[in-house]
């Protein structure tokens, strides 16, 4: 049995709790086997039609002959002089290594005993590609795999599961990856790998359109007493936590929106008083922000287009109060159009004045939304830290949460059956809560 330790104290908050998961062997398990196919791909049907036409005429389907021996090619062709922060084997080593699913698996109390009180699932969020990736990888690219742990009548459950997207589902119904890295994959020597992809969607292999891209492999978050897995290139993906501590996807939900709605932020702010959750998505086509709501019924508003943000930059999160709702425009520019240069999408551009947009957050346009230059706020960004050097700058903020970290009372350890990989985001849903999904 591997030494990961979850280590519980009951004078800290439960958003605290992840800062004790504690590493101290690491190993790399091998990824690139795959489950057993499914009967029929998930992904739109189209592609799962064809491979089983062509199955029962004995002939491999058109992606097999084509696409998989260029993208072969195109990733081989990629991997060399990869950057430190895009190569696969240094982004996915340590603590970033990626693990296997496994089922509920009960925990040692290692010392003292878990009180009744403690109730719930303490859930963690992170990529973990199903794949060892082929060519470029960015930190943020594997798919989302949840580390559950449930805690109930003095007893504590592991579980590790992956988020079943229709990215998951679809690759692992072929055994092998089809979707671009999204960040990794448009980094670097571009050109071959965006005709593969947009090859690969007329041909009906998948559908970002109506299915997303998304890993879901951010963060978690409890939208109108569900819980959502959230990653901010698609829609969330409703997860669900069963009775003996398993983690299942319920799938990806659009809160029967009233418009066309593809993708928002991974960080949505719920209200406790009024059951409502206040979101918004960035995008690098006008309007580059939309702000909206959803309400305490599940059921997603209108947004409101936001023009007066005059260039994409990267939000990522946002704050609401009781009247407004506040946007951070930040130094760091997202410029699509690099793509075809072969640069990353995103810079940090030190002549910009950030800026923090305030806005009614029930307002139904942005006529009452105003703008404030915020220098000192926003401008500490590192250059480059996220436009090219990502990887490195999670470990480094990392080492410096540690640094800042305040000494912590251990009060019931307990003995995890396996190492977890690091993770981006994390939530604690009481049993209460999680009874009434
Ligand atoms: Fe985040």
């Amino acid at each position: 049995m591997e030494t990961f330790a979850l280590s519980l104290n009951a004078s800290f908050p439960p958003s605290t709790l992840h800062s004790s998961f504690r590493a101290t062997k690491t190993t790399k398990p091998n990824l690139t086997a795959a489950k057993p196919p499914r009967a029929a791909a998930s992904d739109g049907g189209s592609s799962g039609d064809e491979e089983a036409r062509a199955q029962q005429k004995g002939k491999k389907p058109l992606h097999e002959i084509i696409f998989k021996p260029l993208d072969n090619l195109i990733s081989t062709f990629n991997s060399s002089h990869l950057p430190s922060y895009l190569d696969p084997e240094h982004v996915l080593s340590g603590s970033f290594s990626p693990a296997e699913e496994l089922p509920p698996t009960p925990c040692q109390v290692v010392e003292g005993s878990l009180p009744s009180c403690l109730d719930g699932a303490y859930l963690q969020n992170g990529p973990n590609p199903q794949f060892t990736p082929r060519g470029p990888y960015h930190l943020v690219d594997g798919d989302g795999m949840i580390h559950a742990v449930k805690i109930a009548g003095g007893e504590a459950t592991f579980c590790s599961r992956f988020v079943e997207t229709n990215k998951y589902m679809a690759e692992r119904d072929l055994g092998y990856p089809v979707y671009p890295n999204m960040f990794g994959a448009f980094t670097s020597k571009i050109t071959a790998s965006l005709l593969l992809t947009a090859a690969r969607i007329l041909t009906g292999q998948f559908n970002p359109f109506s299915n997303g891209v998304g890993t879901a492999n951010t963060s978690l978050a409890l939208i109108a007493g569900e819980l959502f897995a959230l990653v901010e290139t698609d829609i969330p993906y409703q997860i669900t936590v069963t009775e003996n501590g398993d983690v299942a996807t319920v799938g990806r939900r659009d809160f029967d929106s009233p418009e066309s709605f593809q993708i928002m932020t991974a960080h949505p702010k719920f209200d406790p008083d009024t059951g409502e959750t206040f979101s918004f998505r960035y995008f690098p086509i006008p309007p580059f922000l939309k702000l909206f709501r959803i309400d305490s019924d599940g059921k997603k508003h209108k947004s409101v287009p936001i023009y007066s943000m005059k260039n994409c930059s990267f939000v990522h999160d946002f704050a609401v109060t009781k009247r407004f709702a506040v946007f951070p425009d930040t130094q760091i520019a997202i410029e699509p159009i690099e793509i075809l240069r072969g640069k990353s999408t995103m810079r940090v551009d030190l002549q910009k004045i950030p800026k923090l947009g305030v806005i009614p957050r029930y307002a139904a346009d942005e006529s009452e939304m105003y703008w404030i230059d915020a220098e000192a706020a926003i401008a500490r960004w590192r250059d480059g830290c996220m436009g090219r050097t990502a990887t490195e700058a999670s470990r480094f903020s990392w080492r410096g949460r540690g640094r800042r970290r305040r000494t912590m009372d251990i009060w019931w350890p307990v003995k995890l059956p396996r190492r977890v990989p690091q993770g981006f985001h994390s939530i604690f849903v009481k049993q209460t809560e999680l009874l009434k999904m």
